[in-house]
């Protein structure tokens, strides 16, 4: 099992507060975090709609950490470029949202971009496997997309499971997020049980020192017993 010793924390902008944005941007680059998850949704993909291009243009502009940008929205395949040209380090789209995924993701990596594909609770692990070669990171939604704040579903533990012996036989340098309802109750377990990058929102700006929490969530094992 190839367990990452050094996951990725990946604090989700979603949940930062928009009236004081680069001082939520300025937190994040002086904390442990890794990336900035940046939550794209379009209201018909998910019920709900986030923001778009000018909250990225700021992004670009301030964020020291590269943008790991979620795309839930349908046929994402219309705006790959200006994402990219925005700034996206990593472009992620959802399995159930793409007809030709395949043209999707080689579409991404043209752009240079690192490319990911997203699975909803329903969505099984094995509709993964023919994509799975031509990834470079596989993200498991443990909430239903469209919200932060929401509870972690504990069945994606075993899809993070699943897909890492997946990844062993077909991609072994395949990069695993995990994206929603993590704190510190559950990143652990996640974390032993093969995931690489961990996505929070709620747990993150909703403590007293979301600096903190981000330590708290990066070095959880460094701690003393
Ligand atoms: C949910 C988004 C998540 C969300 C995570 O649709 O994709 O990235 O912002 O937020 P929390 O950690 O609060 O569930
Ligand atoms: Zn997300």
């Amino acid at each position: 099992m190839n367990i990452n010793p050094n996951h990725l924390i990946a604090p989700s902008v979603l949940s930062a507060d928009f009236g004081n944005l680069l001082k939520d941007i300025q937190m994040i680059n002086s904390s442990e975090a890794d990336w900035f998850h940046v939550d794209i949704m379009d209201g018909v993909f998910v019920p709900n709609i986030s923001f778009g291009f000018p909250v990225l243009e700021v992004l670009k502009a301030y964020a020291q950490k590269p943008l790991d940008v979620h795309l839930m929205i349908e046929s994402p395949e219309r705006y790959i470029e200006r994402f990219a040209e925005g700034g996206a380090a990593v472009i992620t789209v959802h399995y159930e949202a793409c007809v030709h995924l395949h043209r999707v993701v080689e579409l991404i990596r043209s752009t240079g971009c690192k490319a990911g594909v997203a699975i909803n609770p329903h969505t099984p692990t094995a509709l993964l496997k023919d994509i799975l070669p031509d990834l470079d990171l596989a993200l498991v939604m443990s909430v239903n997309p469209g919200f932060g704040g929401q509870k972690f579903i504990p069945n994606a533990l075993n899809k993070v499971r699943e897909l890492r012996a997946m990844a062993e036989r077909l991609n072994p340098e395949l990069v695993i997020e995990v994206d929603g309802g993590i704190g510190m109750a559950n990143l652990p377990d996640l974390v032993m049980a093969g995931a690489d990058v961990l996505v929070a929102g709620n747990s993150i700006f909703g403590a007293d020192s979301p600096e903190q929490m981000i330590a708290d969530l990066k070095f959880y094992n460094h701690r003393k017993a």
